[in-house]
């Protein structure tokens, strides 16, 4: 298997973020795999956040989860899943707030980061990128063996120069001043938290491990809707009104919180994994969502139509495949997502002959 080394050797992350190449070939990874350990969730209440809280749960672990509000409502699901009366607890941390992490991070073997403003607003970067540091000196504080943190695929693809034929994988790196240029500072941000990730584990001797999702979509477990779901919702119920002419990455909730779980307990597991099920082209979306959910008033729009459409890319998945992932379905994860929409109360349950009232 590939080391996170040869990653940086071969594509060299952005100058501008100014990280220590040399540290990351000193990651190490042990082989601790242990029911009843006691583990930490940032962001536990979020939508992957309480999926990887919720197979933490299952697995038989000891899971104390943060949020900035353990009491709001918005986290009471958390409570209900199997084995939380026995095994979870929440607690109140902010990952501004080293102390707070600490007092979180106390007597955990483990560390799971997944907690992140998901936005472009410039005043939330800082969050995303102090907040990783903090979390990582916080866990190495407390004695915690192994962090895995939750970048994004934002990280990886973003980048207008890579080949077409390319294929992409754990060595790809957005191109930062690309990001910038196009405001897309999300991707600046996780960029940053995750070479931040990667220079102060090597720093403090924590192993480390990396999961990059894309855009996720499934079932939700808490009440309130994040972006990617929003992303879904809003062709389900027809505001959106053309999709453009681009390709995306998809994948399920369930595999990503997997993901997270299995990058924690294979020893041989380092650097980064890219979580992706499927690329394809936004027309292929909605027409998946329209054929399985006819009566709902889908696009079939484009925004130019007059152009030869963009080819999906290639990628590997192969890094998680072998720590034993299989990917779900699009097909089925999109079905999943539309029935947990209808069954929160966020899209309403209608019969096709309703169409036209949407
Ligand atoms: N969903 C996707 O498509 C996708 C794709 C790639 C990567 N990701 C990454 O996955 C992670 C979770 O995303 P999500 O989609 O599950 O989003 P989400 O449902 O909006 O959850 C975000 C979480 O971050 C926490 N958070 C935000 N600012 C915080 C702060 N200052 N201190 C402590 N916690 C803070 C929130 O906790 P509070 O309850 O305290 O507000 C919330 O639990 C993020 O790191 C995101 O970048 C998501």
């Amino acid at each position: 298997m590939e080391d996170r080394g040869s990653h940086t050797e071969s594509h060299p992350v952005p100058n501008a973020l100014q990280l220590n190449h040399r540290h990351l070939g000193s990651i190490t990874m042990s082989s601790s795999c242990c029911e009843q350990q006691l583990v930490c969730v940032t962001g536990a209440g979020g939508f992957i956040g309480s999926w990887v809280v919720k197979e933490l749960l299952q697995r038989g672990y000891r899971v104390r989860g943060t949020a900035r509000d353990p009491a709001d409502r918005k986290n009471a699901h958390l409570l209900a899943l199997e084995g939380a009366k026995e095994r979870l607890t929440l607690c109140r941390a902010d990952v501004l707030d080293r102390d707070s992490l600490r007092a979180a991070f106390a007597g955990c073997h483990g560390v799971f980061h997944v907690a992140s403003p998901v936005s472009n607003d410039p005043e939330l970067v800082p969050v995303a990128v102090e907040g990783t540091r903090n979390v990582i000196s916080a866990a190495a504080d407390e004695g915690a063996r192994r962090v895995v943190f939750t970048s994004s695929y934002g990280a990886v693809h973003m980048d207008p120069n890579r080949c077409p034929d390319a294929v992409l994988d754990e060595t790809c790196w957005s191109d930062y001043d690309f990001c910038k240029r196009t405001e897309n500072l999300y991707c600046c941000a996780k960029m940053m938290a995750e070479i931040t990730a990667t220079k102060e584990a090597a720093a403090r001797g924590l192993q480390l491990a990396v999961v990059l999702p894309c855009i996720t979509v499934g079932p939700v477990l808490q009440q309130t809707l994040n972006v990617s779901t929003h992303h879904v919702l809003r062709y389900a119920m027809g505001t959106k009104r053309s999709i453009p002419n681009a390709v995306a990455a998809y994948v399920d909730v369930r595999d990503v919180a997997l993901a997270h779980v299995l990058a924690y307990e294979r020893p041989a597991a380092r650097g980064r994994y890219l979580c992706i099920g499927t690329v394809l082209h936004r027309a292929q979306l909605v027409a998946m969502l329209r054929e399985l959910f006819p009566q709902y008033p889908v696009t079939t729009k484009c925004e130019d139509d007059d152009k030869p459409m963009v080819k999906p890319y290639r990628f590997s998945n192969q890094r998680l495949r072998d720590l034993g992932l299989d990917f779900t379905p699009l097909r089925k994860s999109l079905y999943e997502t539309v029935v947990c929409l209808q069954q929160k109360g966020h899209l309403p349950v209608i019969k096709q002959k309703l169409r036209a009232c949407l």
